[in-house]
């Protein structure tokens, strides 16, 4: 019997950031991690359980993705049989809503709603802190998909946690979207080179945790200067491990450098405005509300900025339920 599921989350972008790992096999982080889930970037994904398939199928926007996507995915889908006690395969279709070619990364949504519609075809009953840890399995930021607002995903630990509700403090995220050079190198490997040979990484593990635990308690307190001041710190030190790694590990563009230029003189000029970046040269700028359309217009304008997309804070990733589970439903 087919049994279909179809579930969305949302991406995240993390203040204090993960990288590196306290174990390779489990895929737990070597630091702790506070992240904003954000409404605009949804990953959308079905799952069929299908006995008369031989091999599990992976299609990416419509189309078959590549071998070594297909092979995380069935990575992913065995985990789930195992808990489940199942071995029918399953063909997975999964939809980025995402602005066309950003380069914007999709493996934290991509196996939060992975996770979501894979157990729910296979017929598991898990909850929030189980889904959370299952997701860890396809990638540790993905954990932190699985709950809206600010969530935190602590150091060796198998699952995330909310922190905050997005309404509780109603941030903007502007994602500044810089033209894209060579591809990157995926976080996954980038981290463990890194782990192997920066010799900045123990610093960098060690003052993780003084960045976790100052911005922890900012976004309790609603204090966005003490937040951006660790977020900031963070993301610099995480780049800085990279680049002192053999050979070097760099991800910016010099657009990268113009729009944190940029945001320094804006926040120089008395605007609320903190920057992070990740495995790719996009910047993230997080403001508040009232300030966002006029930050993000002095963005636009820097050179090399293809756009600025305005995010809030989005909420818990969801199983669908009624007819838009597709085809032959059992
Ligand atoms: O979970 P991964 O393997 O996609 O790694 C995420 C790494 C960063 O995005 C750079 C930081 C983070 O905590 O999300």
């Amino acid at each position: 019997m087919m049994s279909v599921s179809t579930a969305s989350a949302h991406s995240n972008i993390a203040l204090v950031k993960y990288w590196g790992k306290a174990d390779e096999v489990e895929n737990l982080p070597a630091v702790s991690s506070l992240s904003l889930t954000l409404d605009g970037l949804t990953t959308t994904t079905t799952v069929r359980v299908d006995p008369a398939l031989t091999r599990d199928q992976f299609e990416l926007d419509g189309k078959p993705a590549a071998e070594t996507a297909l092979l995380r995915v069935e990575n992913f889908l065995g985990s789930v049989r195992r808990l489940a006690g199942k071995s029918d395969k399953a063909s997975v279709q999964s939809v980025n809503h995402f602005p066309t070619a950003s380069g914007l990364a999709s493996s934290a949504s991509g196996f939060a709603a992975l996770a979501l519609s894979a157990s729910s075809a296979y017929g598991l009953s898990l909850d929030r802190t189980e889904l959370s840890a299952l997701s860890r399995l396809g990638s540790a930021s993905a954990a932190r998909s699985i709950f809206g607002g600010f969530v935190c995903l602590e150091a060796g630990k198998s699952s995330a946690e909310p922190l905050l509700p997005g309404t509780e403090w109603p941030l903007k995220m502007l994602v500044v979207i810089v033209t894209l050079g060579e591809k990157s190198q995926s976080s996954r490997s980038g981290m463990l080179h890194t782990q192997r040979t920066s010799p900045f990484y123990s610093a960098w593990v060690r003052e993780s945790t003084h960045l976790y635990t100052q911005a922890r308690q900012a976004v309790l307190d609603h204090d966005l200067s003490a937040l951006g001041d660790a977020m900031q710190a963070s993301t610099l030190m995480m780049h800085s491990t990279m680049l002192a790694a053999r050979p070097s590990l760099r991800y910016f563009s010099p657009t990268t450098w113009a729009v944190v230029e940029r945001v320094e003189q804006l926040r120089s000029a008395g605007h609320a405005a903190y920057f992070t970046m990740d495995a790719g040269p996009h910047v993230k700028v997080l403001t508040q509300p009232e300030q966002a359309a006029q930050l993000s217009e002095s963005l636009s304008r820097v050179p090399g900025v293809q756009r600025v997309l305005c995010c809030s804070a989005g909420g818990d990733a969801s199983l669908h339920t009624g007819l838009d589970t597709g085809n032959g439903s059992s």
